[in-house]
């Protein structure tokens, strides 16, 4: 009997960043954790002052959080860092071991005494990959969706009573997973950046920010906090790396003391709206600082 002619179909790679989705159609790359302070909703305002693409070397991410700049922007060349253990822990595991996240993930439900039942366990006493997706889970099901420590190190923040949130987006961190696989990933402070970057180097830095008020501070994303001591080593890194001939981006609050320290560079100003506050009046549009030191970029069209 002659064997049945089968015409194969070529299937492209998926390119850097995107994967495809049941219907083959391809699925952007994003942050797969929600990050206090994440800077999604600002993009669209932060990508007009971004240096040019092809002109940036490499690409450095030293307050890593949710990674939002990271995912818009790709760069093959990329160096993300934080000092928080767990958060670093979960990029390798979605970079290395995606599959086996998501089937962890597809274990976990949205349900109140299961939270909490999750919640208390020993991170110590986890695999990496159960580890990291309990931190997903709590993400996606805690209060505000947010990852918050208390002194000991605990996440403490309550069961979120959603009805049906994406506890396992297998699609997004596939996607996450491949947009990661050429990324430099690593644990470590913010001035550790300064061992490694040169000219033409791309640096973002989105520190915990300066507290407008004593009150509205959201500084504890681990149980250290960042202070005033740390914003003023900050901005003597941002002006070394300045004087080195690299392209440095800085977030952070519209106060006295940040303008101050940055007085030397191109302050913009843009506008962010607050989630994060519980108190009413800590919502709504707000002021934010985006420093730059390549001045020549606000002619630029975009
Ligand atoms: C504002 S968040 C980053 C938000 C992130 N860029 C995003 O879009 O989601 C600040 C991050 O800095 C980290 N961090 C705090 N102190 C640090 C330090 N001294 N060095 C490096 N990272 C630090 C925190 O763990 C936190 O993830």
């Amino acid at each position: 009997m002659r064997a049945k002619k089968i015409k194969l179909l070529k299937i492209s790679e998926p390119q850097m960043g995107y994967a495809l989705d049941f219907n083959h159609t391809r699925v952007k790359a994003k942050p797969f954790i929600k990050w206090a302070g994440g800077k999604s909703q600002l993009l669209p305002q932060m990508s007009k002052l971004f240096p040019p693409k092809d002109q940036i070397n490499r690409y450095f991410e030293p307050f890593l959080g949710g990674g939002a700049v990271f995912f818009h922007l790709q760069h093959p060349k990329s160096y993300l860092s934080d000092t928080n253990n767990k958060l670093i822990e979960l990029y390798e595991i979605v970079k290395n071991n995606v599959e086996d996240l998501i089937k962890a993930l597809r274990k976990h439900k949205n349900e109140h005494d299961y939270f909490y039942e999750v919640r208390s366990q020993k991170p110590a006493a986890l695999s990496p990959v159960e580890r990291a997706a309990r931190l997903i889970y709590l993400n996606k099901t805690c209060f505000n969706g947010l990852y918050r420590e208390n002194s000991k190190g605990e996440f403490n923040v309550p069961f979120g009573k959603y009805k049906n949130p994406a506890i396992c987006d297998a699609e997004g961190l596939r996607a996450a997973s491949m947009a990661l696989k050429n990324a430099k990933i690593s644990q470590g402070e913010f001035h550790s950046v300064l061992g490694k970057a040169k000219t033409t180097d791309f640096i973002y830095f989105d520190p915990p920010y300066q507290p407008l008020n004593k009150t509205s501070s959201f500084t504890s994303y681990t149980a250290n906090g960042f202070g005033e001591t740390e914003q003023i080593e900050l901005a003597n890194v941002y002006r070394e790396l300045s004087d080195r001939g690299c392209f440095v981006m800085l977030s952070n609050s519209d106060t006295p003391l940040i303008r101050e320290l940055y007085k030397d560079f191109c302050i913009n100003e843009i506008q962010a709206s607050r989630a994060i506050n519980s108190k009413a009046e800590g919502r709504g549009k707000i002021t934010e600082l985006l420093v730059i030191n390549y001045y020549w970029i606000k002619s630029r069209k975009d």
